[in-house]
């Protein structure tokens, strides 16, 4: 009998089914559930379509992707799901009144001493919790997609989470091999999306103001202080360029950087004028099918190299 947690994961969409993913790579039983019988029925081979990708571009799986595959368990009923759950990982629709009746379920199925996750991109934790009883065992776990490339996980300590909830989540991730953080504050964003978006509201300032075109957005950041990224954060490079030097760049340049709470005015006529990007083929670029496809597969390419670049050192250094 296995001795890991038993984990439910609800919604086996795109985040869903990776989450799920995780945990059998590393042993745990999973029950995933969706009310969609079509998405749910899919889920596994996805799953195993992952894993077969990440094994072909030198990913060491340790164990046959089908032994990892039959670890998940496809459910439509929520109660069986969670029946023995150690915890439970949320990963519905982006929709506050949903996830808000759905802990409402989970906290009447599953005893209090279970852990309820939520996945949400950027709503509060204690908004989807308002309306459980044991709102004390309910906090955030933001994977970033895709979940099983990807380690960060950002842990979300919401108003009435209590120590015992966050840290044996952080630990059960880092088990699994994420990275797990703290969040001390349930904040709109939380850590990750705020920096993220912080970048993106200037890169499309620079775009309205004409100061450079689109693809020059990304050429500089690709070809310049993204390059550093991977290894130093900006906390690290200001400490490293000094920070009487990063006092001074700021006392010059903040006032010239945008901080309007509206959109960019070419995003918002983009999408009034249905240019969606990848989705109608036109964006801030043109894409054409053959295009979207390679964009597609560099990123997973990527993805996949960095994962098993770290577990050949993780394993070396384990010698
Ligand atoms: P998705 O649309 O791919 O999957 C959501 C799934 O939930 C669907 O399969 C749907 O049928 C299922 N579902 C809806 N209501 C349900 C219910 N009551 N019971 C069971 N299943 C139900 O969405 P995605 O992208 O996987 O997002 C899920 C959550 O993760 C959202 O909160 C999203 O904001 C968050 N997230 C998404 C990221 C992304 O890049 N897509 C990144 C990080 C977080």
């Amino acid at each position: 009998m296995s001795t890991k947690e038993r984990i439910a994961v609800i919604g086996a969409g795109l985040m869903g089914h990776g989450i799920a993913q995780i945990f059998a790579v590393h042993g745990h039983p999973v029950w995933l559930v969706d009310d969609k019988e079509e998405t749910l029925n899919s889920a596994k081979d996805r799953v195993r379509t992952n894993l077969a990708n990440m094994a072909k571009q030198g990913v060491d799986l340790d164990e046959d992707i089908l032994v990892i595959v039959e670890r998940i368990n496809t459910t439509m009923d929520l109660s069986e799901a969670c029946e023995g759950a150690n915890f439970v990982f949320e990963a519905v629709f982006e929709d506050l009144e949903l996830k808000q009746n759905l802990f409402v379920d989970l906290d009447k199925f599953c005893p209090p001493d279970v852990i309820l996750c939520s996945n949400t991109s950027v709503i509060s934790i204690t908004e989807i919790a308002e309306k459980a009883e044991h709102r004390e065992r309910i906090v955030g776990t933001h994977f970033w997609n895709p979940p099983y490339l990807i380690p960060l996980v950002e842990v979300i300590r919401a108003e009435e989470s209590v120590g015992w909830s966050t840290s044996a989540t952080y630990d059960l991730l880092a088990r699994v091999g994420k990275h797990p953080v703290h969040v001390h504050k349930d904040v709109p964003g939380f850590v990750g999306n705020r920096l993220q978006h912080a970048l993106w509201r200037e890169a499309f300032a620079i775009i309205d103001e004409g100061i450079c075109d689109p693809a020059t957005v990304d050429e500089v950041i690709r070809n310049g202080f993204g390059l550093r990224l991977p290894v130093l954060g900006p906390v690290e490079t200001a400490d490293m360029v000094g920070l009487d030097l990063t006092l001074a760049i700021h006392n010059y340049i903040l006032k010239y950087i945008n901080a309007d709470p509206t959109p960019s005015t070419t995003l918002q006529a983009k999408v009034e004028a249905g240019e969606l990007g990848f989705k109608s083929g036109s964006g801030f670029l043109e894409w054409s099918s053959s295009d979207i496809g390679a964009s597609r597969q560099r990123l997973a390419n990527y993805l996949i190299n960095v994962f098993a670049e770290e577990q050949k050192q993780a394993k070396g250094g384990n010698k």
